[in-house]
């Protein structure tokens, strides 16, 4: 990977220290100078405080840690050193919402000691990005600190008003963050996930998360009054939060802030706060399109274990592929061709075995067939969160995958624990997808987690960590009994869910009359489904609906056009909840998309296309819904209609309820 770097050591003069009797207070600002942090070392008692354009967000709050049996690092601290820097770089992805990613932030490193006793030492970093701040505890190699259970983190976040919040509870419906997003105000919430995003009387929007989550617990945040939150770390079994040897460092704490909610959705706080790539060859992480034996299964047209409706068998797979091959799809997923499907597969995952397959269904035959149509398997490990069992396994499971020529594997952790005791975001969930992640590496084998730890931008450093789930996808539309997810959900998912890296919703619904057991449905128009290819980024993407809902359908060239990755992307218009616009470059050509989609209400939308590249006419092709569509009554009609276009045009777009309009620029 490249870097451009250009660093420039600033003296004291972002940190201005300020002494007074017993106090010591330091600045430090995003190099715009709008985001301001401010420190504060009162009687050996640490708190920060944030402004941003000049009013105060986040009041004084506290900082530090607790430990088990001995003294937190909390009191009776004194600043030994302060070291300052300003950076100023760009990096490249190998795959992303942007090809470049600007690194610009002002840094401050506060090196602490205790005043007496043991003279233990902690580090607090600050950095401060235009687009918001993070910041990480640090201890230290020392004498008098060595192995440390951590039982409580005391970092605050006291805001200065009564914010209004867009939240989803912690372990509550589930505990991989399957719960719809609510906006209400602090106090009616409970303890909470990130990423959590505020909003202010004055249009501000901050949304709290957590960066680099690495060998520690998550962080969630318990509410401690109208305005505040406490940050409250997902414990073990026994309660213990984390288990740590001097030196370790915790995760960033992140808090993403703006005026402009689009520039939320494309903050790259949580990219930039991550370790650079650790895989030096990356040239076989690819970006792509899938189709799979799937949605049929979530729609009990087939089962996962063995019987007449066996979906994965040989056969059927071979019908996957050639649909896949005929129209330029890369991959199909096959899940349930593994033995431990039979019966209820929730209730014992040691049942799995991820190296036999079913006796209808040859591994080796349908890889071979896939490579001869240029279609690969992709690998699936459903785990029902029986982890010890699964680890024993994995590495000849992927071993098996790579020598299939499988590339990609999607897992899954289906339960409300993982080996019947411990949280999915807990730090023994944390230490296994990583293990999965880095075993993976090995076989050249990218991932798409379903059931996850929420992201905190470590695709940055592993790359092959594709997609996660970590939300209501589409599936809750095949069986869910509170009918499936609402239109407004994907209007609220930019700014939240997707703050936490690349979503597997799934999309791609074409026939929305199919039977389902609890009369659930895909609440969207077709012209919607289309756009949300734009609007949620993956890059893996699935057109999940059942080959023959495809067939002959002239809309289905969208989806087989739209990439998946993107050199550049702008979120146009959105309020959350209402409706969003998003454009993105694509990744390999100059061709430009737009995605835009709506709630319940119906919608004009004036959209601007100045951000088109100069001097170039398009021929925009515009999916857009037809007359009468409409989620309820009606989510079929759809008009396919060709303009052209240049960066001086504004486009009207008329969103039918739940709908949306999907539109394609290229370049004449
Ligand atoms: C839940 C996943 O989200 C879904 O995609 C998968 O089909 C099932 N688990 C079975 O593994």
């Amino acid at each position: 990977m490249k870097y451009i770097l250009k660093i420039i050591f600033c003296l004291s003069i972002i940190f201005l220290l300020q002494n007074c009797k017993r106090q010591t207070r330091g600045s430090i600002s995003s190099p715009d100078t709008n985001i301001c942090v401010t420190v504060l070392n009162e009687n050996g008692k640490l708190t920060y405080e944030v402004t941003y354009k000049g009013e105060f967000v986040i009041n004084p709050s506290k900082l530090g840690i607790n430990f088990k049996n001995i003294e937190g690092l909390n009191k009776n601290l004194e600043i030994i050193e302060i070291k300052q820097k300003i950076i100023d770089e760009k990096w490249d992805q190998p795959w992303g919402e942007f090809k470049t990613v600007n690194n610009n932030y002002e840094e401050v490193v506060i090196s602490l000691k205790e005043k007496e006793g043991e003279e233990r030492l902690m580090n607090i970093t600050f950095r401060v990005f235009n687009d918001g701040l993070g910041f990480r505890y640090e201890v230290p190699k020392q004498p008098n600190l060595d192995k440390i259970i951590i039982s409580d983190e005391l970092t605050e976040f006291i805001f200065s008003k009564e914010n209004e919040v867009w939240w989803t509870p912690v372990h509550k419906e589930n505990s991989y963050y399957e719960s719809f997003y609510t906006k209400s105000k602090i106090a009616e919430t409970d303890t909470i996930n990130t990423p959590a995003t505020f909003e202010t009387k004055n249009g501000v929007y901050l949304a709290i998360h957590e960066a680099n989550l690495t060998d520690y617990a998550s962080m969630t945040l318990r509410k401690t009054s109208n305005k505040s939150y406490e940050a409250e770390l997902v414990p073990w079994s026994n309660g213990d939060k984390v288990y740590a040897t001097a030196p370790f460092k915790s995760p960033w704490r992140t808090i993403a802030i703006t005026d402009k909610i689009g520039d939320l959705a494309t903050s790259t706080l949580m990219l930039n706060l991550n370790e650079p790539c650790a895989i030096e060859d990356t040239s076989w992480i690819e970006p792509s399109k899938y189709i799979g034996i799937w949605w049929g299964m979530h729609l009990e047209k087939y089962t996962w274990g063995q019987g007449d409706k066996h979906g994965a068998t040989t056969a059927n797979a071979k019908k996957y592929i050639d649909f896949a091959s005929k129209h330029g799809f890369n991959g199909v997923l096959i899940e349930g061709w593994n033995i431990g499907w039979d019966g209820d597969w929730t209730a014992d995952g040691t049942n799995f075995n991820f190296l036999e397959s079913y006796p209808d269904f040859d591994i080796e035959e349908v890889s071979r067939y896939g490579a001869s149509k240029n279609v690969r398997l992709i690998g699936h490990h459903e785990t029902a969160g029986a982890v010890t069992h699964y680890e024993s396994q994995m590495e000849d499971a992927f071993k098996l995958y790579h020598k299939n020529a499988v590339n990609a594997v999607k897992t899954g952790y289906v339960n409300k624990y993982l080996d019947g005791k411990e949280w999915h975001d807990g730090q023994f969930g944390v230490r296994h997808y990583r293990k999965v992640i880095e075993t993976a590496v090995k076989y050249k084998i990218m991932i798409d987690n379903h059931e996850p730890v929420k992201g905190t931008g470590l695709q940055r450093t592993f790359p092959n960590l594709m997609t996660q789930e970590g939300a209501r996808g589409q599936e809750y539309d095949a069986w869910s009994s509170d009918g499936g997810n609402p239109p407004a959900h994907t209007t609220i998912i930019p700014f939240t869910r997707m703050l936490a890296g690349p979503f597997d919703f799934t999309p791609g619904t074409f026939n929305f009359d199919y039977e389902s057991t609890n009369k659930a449905r895909v609440q969207t128009t077709l012209a919607k489904q289309l756009a949300l290819y734009v609007v949620i980024f993956s890059p893996q993407q699935m057109a999940s609906d059942l080959p023959e809902n495809y067939e002959g359908v002239q809309a289905f060239e969208f989806i087989k056009q739209v990439p998946v990755i993107w050199s550049d992307t702008k979120v146009l218009d959105a309020k959350i909840g209402e409706f969003v616009v998003t454009a993105r470059k694509d990744w390999n050509s100059n061709d430009w998309y737009i995605g835009a989609i709506t709630n319940e209400e119906q919608r004009s939308l004036s959209v601007d296309l100045s951000f088109l590249d100069k001097d170039i006419q398009y021929t925009a092709v515009i999916y857009t819904d037809g007359k009468g569509a409409s989620y309820k009554e009606n989510p079929y009609p759809i008009e396919i209609l060709t303009k052209n276009v240049s960066n001086k045009d504004k486009l009207k777009l008329l969103l039918a309820p739940g709908g949306g309009t999907a539109i394609k620029f290229t370049p004449k």
